[in-house]
């Protein structure tokens, strides 16, 4: 549908993240909560990156300990909260269009609170209260500890923000109770916040100072997570490859290639995947350690942005092109059966003609097994939109994105086909979208393969998958052996 409809193609991103607002609970997320129901109920939708899916576990487990219960019906509940994402408009209207809802079920069921957390709070702070006459709360992603006092004071009436952004929070301590979950797989946020300040984005001004979280918990989560049945997780952050934590005791410094190791051997059968990784930061430490345990999948979200040196510099991602094929190459030496994916930006301030071919051509060139790609949306208070004009017109923007999205298309096709005769060792996830006699997991390069069931296997279980076809965005494959 998106392929052939240039102006769909950019939102597709945001067309899956408002799909991914919608809410499951794992059965046993109650399991481990201690304080008994106040009988009270919230309702969660969480939008934009895998960081903001984790926080929404975080506040779960906040609001559970003070009696609140998770419900996957907003109409029953006492509380509707959303976390909120700012890195383009777009994913803003989709608040906004949510808050539209979200009001009309307060007109309905007066005495419904409604609370906006995460990037949009910060970016808007007090002025939601403003715009939005109906929010009660505004939280900003450092706050999530002042919900109680901040759900207390609605309660009474009160209307209340909370946007200070904080140098030490990580919520180590703090065990998530896992939303919307396969019981598979699960996220575990290992840092906050970002030092860097590429010039399109929001994020450093809306999460903060970048903080690394204490590795021992980090490993005791993961733990956990194995004993409660999953199978796999995925290190969060916004740039791993700068996670650096000290130990306060010893002065031992954990780099990110050390955490990696140390959530490998928590058990040969965890997966361990991570997201994202910048190009400036990767080190061969950290490929060595991925090639050197199997179950660390092989896979790397390594977002180049744009393909010319003169546009990342203006983007200030502070690599050029060649640093970044530098990358690219080592990667693919060190982890050769690793598979790449990007992140791509379409018609940045300034963008030449030449300077978007040569991100065409990246595309080609690095083998991407997928991208994630968007046209630049200018962010207020970002540097780009401080120093230089958002000047390609919109109709340019998107006709870049298309070429690059008809490009990533057919390398992610030619990459599926080469697939096909292999065998890959897959983490069953669950039923297939189409049918229940089929499963769905993902290989360790992070491709979807769809296979028949075979009696005895379940979610959780690894199955030998042999690939029999491909599309550019999922394998089809059957049970086999190595
Ligand atoms: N406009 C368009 N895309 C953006 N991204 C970040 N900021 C913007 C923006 N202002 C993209 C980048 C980033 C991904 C999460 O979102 O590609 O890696
Ligand atoms: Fe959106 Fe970025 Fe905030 Fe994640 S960190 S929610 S992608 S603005």
């Amino acid at each position: 549908m998106y392929d052939n409809n240039p102006t769909l193609v950019g939102i597709k991103k945001e067309i899956d993240e408002a799909k991914q607002g919608q809410v499951f609970y794992d059965e046993k997320a109650l399991a481990n909560v201690e304080k008994p129901s106040n009988g009270k109920h919230f309702y969660i939708e969480s939008y934009g990156c895998q960081m903001n899916f984790s926080d929404s576990e975080i506040v779960a487990s906040i609001l559970s300990e003070v009696g609140y219960r998770p419900t996957r019906a907003m109409e029953e509940a006492d509380l509707i909260l959303v976390n909120t994402c700012s890195i383009r408009e777009k994913a803003e209207e989709t608040v906004r269009q949510r808050l539209r809802i979200f009001d009309k079920m307060k007109r309905q069921r007066p005495g419904t609170m409604v609370g906006v957390l995460g990037c949009m709070a910060e970016r808007l702070k007090a002025k939601f209260l403003e715009e939005e006459k109906l929010v009660d709360m505004v939280i900003g992603p450092d706050a999530y500890r002042d919900l109680p006092n901040l759900v207390a004071g609605a309660e009474e009436g009160e209307r209340g923000v909370n946007v200070l952004l904080s140098r030490e929070e990580t919520y180590a301590d703090i065990s998530p109770m896992r939303l919307d979950s396969n019981g598979v797989s699960a996220f575990i946020s290992i840092m906050r916040g970002c030092n860097n300040m590429c010039s399109f984005c929001v994020v450093p001004f809306t999460r903060g100072r970048e903080r690394s979280r204490d590795c021992f918990s980090i490993v005791s989560e993961a733990q956990d997570l194995y004993e409660r049945g999953y199978r796999e997780v995925t290190l969060l952050g916004q740039n791993v490859d700068s996670y650096r934590w000290e130990n306060p005791e010893t002065q031992e410094v954990v780099n990110f290639a050390n955490l990696l190791e140390m959530v490998a051997l928590v058990h040969p059968d965890m997966r361990v995947r991570f997201s994202t990784s910048h190009p400036k930061d990767i080190t061969d430490e950290v490929l060595h350690t991925i090639a050197r345990y199997e179950n660390i999948c092989k896979y790397i979200h390594l977002p180049v942005q744009s393909g010319n040196s003169v546009v990342l510099e203006r983007m200030n991602r502070t690599y050029d092109r060649e640093w970044y094929m530098e990358r690219v190459q080592a990667i693919y030496r060190i982890i050769p059966e690793c598979a790449i994916s990007s992140d791509i930006i379409a018609g940045f301030c300034g963008e030449l003609e030449h300077e978007h071919k040569e991100t065409v051509s990246m595309v080609e060139w690095a083998n991407y097994s997928m991208s994630y790609m968007f046209f630049y949306s200018e962010r207020p208070g970002t540097l780009a939109a401080r120093k230089y004009p958002d000047d390609v017109p919109m109709e340019v923007k998107k006709r870049r994105l298309q070429e690059i999205v008809d490009k990533q298309n057919e390398v992610s096709l030619r990459h599926n086909k080469a697939d096909i005769g292999k065998t890959f060792k897959v983490l069953i996830e669950g039923d297939s979208k189409k049918s229940d006699r089929q499963f769905k997991g993902r290989n360790s390069q992070n491709k979807m393969i769809v296979f028949p069931k075979v009696n005895g296997l379940k979610p959780g279980d690894y199955a030998w998958v042999k690939v029999t076809g491909a599309t550019s965005a999922t394998l089809m494959g059957e049970v086999s052996f190595p």
